[in-house]
């Protein structure tokens, strides 16, 4: 990847203008989360409690399976402890900029400090400074880069991936149960899975309608479970044809489908697009934990949900060579969803 300036040193300076490699007039600017017909609209809330009591589960568990269908999004309240790690976090961000550079990027990796997929100079950059770390299982950490975190960021970043993990295999356990599909599919893929954290940083900007913070995408993992650190806004999902802003809840979650449940469901769970904007006025911090099958299991639709009415609608591929290809690949707009869709015949 290419080595990118950081954007929370840059926002520091005061400027009236964008860098022009920031100017993205190709993206809508933000929505107005006050309009009166956005308002109405917001991602459906899940709780997590009832969803775990056996036998009454049955309207949660309805409220669960729709969500995947029709919103690929939901917000969960969370008994987690996450004061700790929201200051670990922020405190990282703001270590001074002279030790963050031991942590940037490299050329030959996409971990640390940087932008994610930035393949050329001239390529157009986020709004946005992000730390990528991959966390589990423990052979594919590199170490290098965990050896040099503060003790206290890594000592509760341990605890939190240990916690979300556990959460990311109990919320795919409810969503096998509400496809209908055999107990053990699930657990035989997710019970070892890869983890990888990003945390991400969007200083307020001078020129917020002119760019944006996180260029649109769909997720490439299985399970994706966000915590946004402030009250900040930013975080739009795509819905028929808008952008539809996600409320942060104080201690929730924004759990979304990927595109690898999007496969293993064969298309009945839906991996949507969404975007995160900027504002003027102040900064926001997330933090997105991406959890994704064992490198040595086959992604493809379940068998369990394949029948002659029901035909199998993306090719299987080894997690390990979509994880290659995933990131190896230049991202022109096409997902690699799209790439193992079988063309109705
Ligand atoms: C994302 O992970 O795609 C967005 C994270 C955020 O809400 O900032
Ligand atoms: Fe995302």
């Amino acid at each position: 990847s290419i080595i990118v300036p950081s954007v929370q040193e840059m926002a520091k300076e005061s400027m009236a203008k964008i860098p022009p490699r920031y100017e993205r007039p190709d993206q809508d600017p933000p929505t107005i989360s006050t309009d009166a017909s956005i308002i109405l609209s917001s991602i459906p809330v899940i709780d997590l409690e009832r969803l775990a009591i056996e036998g009454s589960t049955d309207s949660e568990l309805d409220t669960l399976h729709s969500a995947c269908r029709e919103w690929g999004f939901f917000q969960l309240v969370s008994s987690t402890l996450l004061e700790e790690f929201k200051i670990q976090v922020q405190n990282f961000f703001e270590l001074p900029y002279e030790d963050k550079k031991k942590l940037w990027q490299q050329p030959d990796n996409h971990e640390g400090f940087g932008q994610l997929f930035v393949i050329s100079e001239e390529q157009k950059l986020d709004w946005s400074d992000m730390f990528y770390v991959t966390t589990l299982p423990l052979y594919l950490r590199m170490n290098e880069l965990f050896d040099k975190l503060p003790s206290k960021l890594r000592e509760t970043l341990e605890t939190y991936s240990t916690e979300v993990k556990k959460l990311a295999i109990e919320i795919l356990g409810h969503m096998a149960k509400g496809l209908k599909m055999e107990g053990e599919e699930m657990k035989e893929m997710f019970s070892d899975g890869v983890q990888s954290i990003r945390m991400n940083y969007y200083p307020p900007c001078p020129e917020p309608d002119k760019t944006i913070g996180f260029s649109p995408h769909s997720d490439a993992d299985a399970l994706t479970i966000v915590f946004q650190l402030n009250d900040t806004e930013g975080l739009e999902i795509r819905k028929e044809g808008k952008w539809i802003p996600v409320k942060p809840l104080p201690n929730a979650f924004v759990v979304n489908i990927g595109d690898i449940t999007e496969i293993i469901s064969n298309g009945v769970y839906r991996s949507i697009q969404h975007r995160a904007t900027v504002n003027s006025a102040k900064d926001r911090l997330s933090v997105a934990t991406f959890y994704s099958p064992k490198l040595d299991s086959v992604l493809g639709p379940a068998p369990s949900l394949l029948g002659k009415r029901s035909p199998a609608i993306f090719q299987s591929v080894s997690a390990e060579r979509y994880f290659k290809d995933f990131f190896a690949k230049k991202l022109n707009g096409k997902s690699y969803l799209d790439c193992l869709r079988i063309a109705d015949g």
